[in-house]
């Protein structure tokens, strides 16, 4: 397939970039002139910086699920974009066929089943970062709108087209609003543990627990970054480390269970972490070891910071009972990083890719519209409170 992008015309959908251009690409966008998704392809990191081109719902859906585009705001977004693409290109075809529509009703009632369809398809690719359905549900929503307004089925996709530019824009927007309210806890030298990857290669920019670093950083200030490595799939090692060093943040890489000894030196002043769904009383789902890691940070008396935009808080959960864990492929455990198999066969293996840390273990909840304090399902409630009256004056939350 030829590409046309804004560096040219591309015979392959995927594009090799030089290493240190980390900081001019968007993790994910939409390319309007190719009709693509493009998103750095997370898996390649960090030998490779690649951004790889997707033009099906199918593509899209194997990307998310393979963690080529990973991290909870991100994968909202690729969702949000994939959809409206697939919407469109239906349309398109549907619209030069012999049995296009007659009446707009028509018309209408085909592309309301597309859309349900494959936003139904794209949502069951991973289950717990409550982004995917919170953006997918948010286009059809503003499909539906379209639809109540009267318009025409070819207005509501070029609707769908502006809502997933709007999320993609809005993310930039809430992660420099979550860094803001972030660096207020935080102190020029100050050490930070990071667990995970919940930085720029998350989110569209700045990431949410690496927000206050690179706003911190803007501003002359220095900080001394601990990255967890992350087992089994490295996102601290490969991704954090990485994006860090390419902002030139002093990054230092020590493994999971390093942290406690790490701790008990008093060079972590604080944990920042970011999350994958917040239930309504602030127990919060983020990966694999965040639970261990706030235990320890208990014992040590280091506070632990979870941010989270508030498409990422799910009230309809009440505690993080209630939140589905992804259970992920053994071969990650045993095979993934190894020159040979490094596990007996057919051992049986546990790999739940997050797992949720205790409302009390968290010193506070920041999100784009300030930071919740314990009791949480109050200061929740009151950050949403927030929300709706900013978007009823229609105020950006910064
Ligand atoms: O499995 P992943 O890599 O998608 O897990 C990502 C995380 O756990 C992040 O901490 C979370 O999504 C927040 S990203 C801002």
């Amino acid at each position: 397939m030829n590409l046309h992008t804004a560096k040219g015309t591309l015979t392959e959908t995927r594009e090799t970039l030089p290493l240190d251009s980390l900081a001019e690409v968007d993790t994910v966008a939409l390319d309007d002139q190719s009709d693509t998704l493009a998103i750095i392809d997370q898996t390649k990191l960090p030998a490779t910086l690649e951004v790889e081109y997707l033009s099906s719902r199918d593509e899209a859906y194997r990307a998310i699920k393979r963690l080529e585009v990973r991290g909870a705001p991100a994968i909202g977004v690729a969702a949000a974009i994939a959809l409206y693409l697939d919407v469109h290109s239906y349309w398109e075809h549907l619209s030069s066929t012999d049995s296009a529509p007659v009446t707009d009703a028509e018309g209408w009632e085909r592309l309301s089943a597309r859309l349900t369809e494959t936003a139904t398809y794209l949502d069951s690719s991973r289950p717990t970062a409550v982004n995917l359905s919170w953006a997918l549900h948010r286009m059809g929503a503003r499909a539906a709108a379209s639809r109540h307004a009267g318009d025409t089925p070819a207005a509501a996709v070029q609707a769908l087209h502006d809502e997933a530019v709007a999320i993609r824009n809005e993310d930039v927007r809430v992660c420099r609003a979550i860094g803001e309210h972030g660096l207020s806890l935080l102190h020029d030298g100050d050490g930070i543990l990071t667990h995970c990857n919940a930085g720029r290669l998350a989110t569209v920019r700045y990431g949410t627990a690496t927000a206050p670093i690179y706003l911190g950083a803007e501003r002359g200030m220095t900080f001394h970054v601990w990255c967890d490595e992350t087992r089994p799939l490295l996102q601290g090692a490969r991704l954090t480390a990485f994006e860090l060093m390419a902002s030139g943040i002093d990054t230092c890489l020590e493994c999971d269970n390093m942290s406690a000894s790490l701790m008990s030196t008093d060079r972590i002043q604080a944990v920042f972490v970011g999350c994958d769904r917040v239930a309504a009383n602030g127990d919060a789902a983020n990966k694999i070891g965040t639970s261990l890691l706030a235990l320890a940070a208990a014992r040590h008396h280091v506070p632990v910071y979870v941010c989270a935009p508030t498409s990422t808080i799910d009230r309809a959960c009440a505690t993080g009972h209630d939140i589905r864990i992804e259970q992920r492929a053994p071969e990650e455990v045993t095979e993934l990083w190894y020159e040979r198999r490094m596990a007996p066969e057919s051992v049986r293996v546990y790999n739940p890719a997050f797992d949720v840390t205790d409302a009390d273990l968290i010193a506070g909840i920041v999100t784009e519209f300030g930071v919740a304090r314990p009791p949480y399902t109050e200061s929740l409630a009151a950050i949403f409170q927030r929300k709706e009256t900013v978007e009823r004056n229609k105020v950006h939350p910064e």
